[in-house]
């Protein structure tokens, strides 16, 4: 049997980045509502997930049902900020949205909360019962706990909680969150997960010459050949518009600091990969411009074409990046990357895109009909901007 869900990389909203251990229900209804009133939702992202922080922290002041408790048959209680994950989960599916949730296969979350170690049959049935359709789950402190040779120490808690998922009586797209490690992409879908990060956290510091989202898209592309439906590469979240900084969530959450051209080169990147498309920037407070790159849908047919394909890597220089990504009409949908500090022709040849005879070829982002070319794509660049291209097949 082949996969079932998760056919298309999954969208949708993520609170990690902006709201971190501040995230309450409140918070995550709101941001439910924000994505229908901004017209979001209209554009395909629909899965509402709440990340890391929802759940009692052991040893804290909070009312704790389970917290340390040695009982397996004991699920997972939300703490103070989240009264009633069922209500979650209803109000969110009651605006036509989907709801995820986060948990760990070790005793920690990341961020110190419980996670589900020795609860996890007790946790697969509490999520499902509250009617949750998403599961982040994040390796942290299971480091501490797991055991096995070799990659089993790392498959073993991914398939049981894959297992026990799959056996709910909904369903449930479960993401690894792996980190890159383990080669997480050469096995994440035979225990079970939709998809996986392929990469440690995106954050917003500048890595480079180039801001951090090249160089995590960059080693998110080498993986192209795992992916298809109900497979994806998780590079992480999109993080443009008013986001938190992960560097120090103690700073209230800015302006990305990001070109428009550096947010359109994002947000092809991302689309031309595959990736599940997930803002986790202040989805109440989209300006915009926000707005136009999220809800490109030239750019999200592109992410969600049913063929499932990830782009190949054509061209990688310093200055150049040229993807090309097979679509299920029989077309390529290129991605031309200017990677360098000044204005650049990028061009694709049809040799090197396995392109024969001439095509009518257009611009995704710019909305405009390039007419008929008989050798190449070629667009003029500013520096860090991006051109993406359909090419359709042959006649
Ligand atoms: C890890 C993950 C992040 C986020 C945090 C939560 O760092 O990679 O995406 O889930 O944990 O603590």
């Amino acid at each position: 049997v082949g996969p079932t869900i998760a056919l298309t990389p999954p969208m949708g909203f993520n609170d990690w980045y902006t709201w971190a251990d501040r995230i309450t229900q409140k918070d995550m209804l709101a941001a439910a509502k924000a994505m229908i009133d901004s017209g979001l939702a209209d554009h395909g992202y629909e899965y509402v997930n709440v990340d890391d922080c929802w759940m009692v922290k052991p040893g804290s002041a909070d009312p704790d049902l389970r917290g340390d408790s040695a009982d397996p048959a004991a699920a997972i209680r939300p703490n103070r900020r989240f009264p009633d994950m069922k209500g979650l989960a209803d109000s969110v599916h009651a605006l036509g949205l989907k709801a995820g949730l986060y948990s760990s296969p070790g005793p920690l979350t990341c961020a110190g909360f419980a996670g589900s170690f020795g609860h996890e049959a007790a946790d697969a049935a509490e999520f499902a019962a509250w009617g949750f359709d998403f599961l982040k789950y994040d390796w942290c402190s299971c480091e501490q706990v797991a055991v096995g040779p070799g990659l089993e120490k790392h498959q073993k808690p991914y398939r049981l909680m894959g297992e026990l998922l799959a056996k709910q009586d909904r369903d449930i797209v479960l993401n690894l969150c792996q980190y890159g490690v383990a080669d997480v992409w050469t096995w994440g879908a035979s225990v079970g997960g939709q998809s996986w990060r392929t990469t440690g956290d995106l954050g917003l510091e500048p890595g480079s010459r180039l801001p951090g989202f090249y160089a995590i898209g960059l080693s998110n592309a080498k993986h192209a050949e795992h992916a298809g439906p109900g497979r994806w590469n998780d590079p992480d979240y999109i993080l443009i518009g008013i986001v938190g900084d992960a560097g120090d969530f103690t700073r209230p959450p800015r302006k990305a600091p990001l070109t428009v051209e550096e947010q359109y080169s994002y947000m092809s990147l991302w689309c031309l990969m595959a990736a599940p498309l997930f803002y986790s920037g202040d989805v109440t407070r989209m300006d915009e411009q926000t707005l136009n790159v999220l809800g490109n849908d030239e750019l999200i047919a592109i992410d969600q074409d049913e063929l499932g394909r990830q782009a190949r890597v054509v061209r990688r220089t310093d200055d150049e990046l040229v993807l090309a990504k097979p679509l299920a009409d029989g077309g390529l949908a290129v991605g031309l990357f200017n990677l360098s500090e000044s204005e650049r022709t990028v061009a694709a040849s049809w040799p090197e895109l396995g392109v024969d005879g001439a095509r009518t070829i257009r611009d995704c982002w710019r909305r405009r009909d390039l007419g008929s070319s008989d050798a190449r794509c070629e667009s003029k660049l500013a520096r860090h901007s991006v051109a993406v291209v359909r090419v359709p097949r042959g006649g």
